[in-house]
């Protein structure tokens, strides 16, 4: 109970969308405590206000994370498609991008991101914290972020832009002969495949020979279930994609306490899957044929009201074990979302290069997710017996086998790491 408190009072405090199950929020400012003064070799540059840093960019990327997922799920060639996406790592890469930008290309960026309001030290400082939080991998949970700059050879971009990029968004610089784009291609792709242990191999298709210098953000996660499933349990089951189609999958089981909430009024019901550490995937499951009437109105208030709500109860939980991955290129999207002149013959990115000759051509964003037994992309097993406790009468069914909505979020820093759409687990 007290902890449930604590909970939404931090939760109001940061106004952030709350997004951890309250058990996990006891010893949560301990925990934010123990992150931040976690042995790094160099001084951290502040302490007291540390907190305040990176939960300021909050509320903002999970505006950011929705407006976009809406954009997305109305594109005409993602209909009827899974959709899935690292926002976190869009307003990363975008932030980084605005490092380098002036005027009115830079107030563009900063306008989409939802972070007009805050000046580019408090986001920079924001996004060095985040980076922080999220390198601290626990026993049995890994979650890196980080980004680069591959830079022509030849071509030398200002220290300042360099230093801030490895400095705020934990960049590192290296040269790519971007005069022989095979060539480039796959220096590019190596270095993302190594980044994402080989999870996106094929990121990058062409090249353009005049490219000066390309930005790059990744983010692994890897995370094991609280409560693994039994592989025992996992059986073929039908998915209902829509009226017409019914696809076969493997269905995994698990009978056990999560929390929970069948929303009535809003034709959802919502649980909570827990990864050992301090991340869990929400899914919204919206009843058959509602969820149109739920993508289109979902946003970051949504989320906190069903968090808000969410309790301890008896689950019967079915899950499909599949893995689906999406790419897209988001140039357009981005200029729907109002950056423009970063891509147009106006932009600005003398904080690059004191030559006002560049701009965007492309921004492209790939994501892979495995979810089986043992968790969200388990590369080794771990299996914990628990022992039954006490069952109380009737588990409550949940059973994804419709479309559902997935959200992959960490608790130290409430980030939508991860988000999307399944639609079709077999696709
Ligand atoms: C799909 O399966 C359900 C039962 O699992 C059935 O009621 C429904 O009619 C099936 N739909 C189609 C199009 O086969
Ligand atoms: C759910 O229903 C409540 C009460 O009717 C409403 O205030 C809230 O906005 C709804 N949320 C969603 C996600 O539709």
């Amino acid at each position: 109970m007290c902890g449930k408190i604590s909970f939404c009072l931090l939760v109001s405090l940061l106004l952030t969308v709350s997004l951890a199950a309250p058990h996990d929020h006891e010893d949560h400012s301990a925990d934010h405590h123990q992150h931040l003064h976690h042995g790094k070799d160099e001084p951290h540059p502040s302490h007291d206000g540390d907190d305040d840093l990176s939960s300021r960019l909050t509320p903002h990327n999970a505006d950011f994370a929705f407006s976009l997922y809406k954009k997305l799920a109305g594109l005409p060639d993602v209909q009827g498609k899974n959709i899935f996406f690292s926002p976190l790592s869009i307003s990363m890469a975008l932030s980084m991008l605005a490092l380098g930008a002036k005027g009115e290309t830079h107030s563009q960026i900063f306008s989409s991101l939802g972070y007009s309001a805050l000046t580019p030290d408090q986001v920079n400082e924001g996004y060095e914290h985040l980076f922080h939080m999220l390198g601290h991998s626990q026993d049995t949970m890994l979650l890196e972020a980080g980004s680069a700059v591959a830079v022509r050879e030849g071509f030398k971009p200002l220290d300042k832009f360099l230093k801030d990029a490895q400095h705020y968004y934990q960049g590192e610089a290296f040269s790519v002969d971007f005069s022989k784009p095979e060539v480039a291609v796959q220096e590019v792709n190596k270095y993302i495949a190594k980044k994402t242990k080989d999870m996106i191999t094929d990121m990058v298709k062409e090249l353009d020979p005049d490219t000066m210098m390309m930005l790059i953000n990744y983010m692994y996660f890897r995370g094991k279930w609280k409560i693994p499933f039994k592989t025992g349990r996992t059986t073929k089951a039908d998915f209902h994609v829509d009226e017409k189609t019914n696809v076969t999958v493997d269905m995994m089981g698990n009978t056990g306490f999560y929390k929970f909430y069948d929303d009535r009024s809003n034709f959802s019901s919502i649980i909570m899957v827990p990864y050992k550490g301090k991340a869990s995937m929400m899914i919204v499951l919206p009843d058959e044929g509602k969820m149109q009437d739920v993508e289109k109105n979902i946003n970051k208030e949504h989320l906190k009201y069903w968090c808000d709500r969410l309790q301890r109860s008896y689950v019967d939980l079915f899950m499909p074990k599949f893995s689906t991955s999406s790419a897209f290129s988001l140039a357009d999207t981005m200029k729907e979302m109002g950056i423009v002149d970063a891509f147009s013959g106006t932009a600005d990115f003398t904080g690059i290069t004191e030559a006002k000759n560049m701009k965007v051509s492309k921004v492209l964003h790939q994501a892979v997710l495995k979810v089986d037994e043992e968790g969200t992309h388990a590369a080794a097993a771990t299996t914990i017996e628990m022992v039954l406790m006490a069952l109380p009468t009737m588990p409550l069914p949940m059973k994804l086998n419709r479309p559902f909505l997935t959200f992959i979020v960490d608790h130290s820093t409430e980030s939508i790491l991860f988000m999307g759409k399944i639609t079709n687990p077999t696709a």
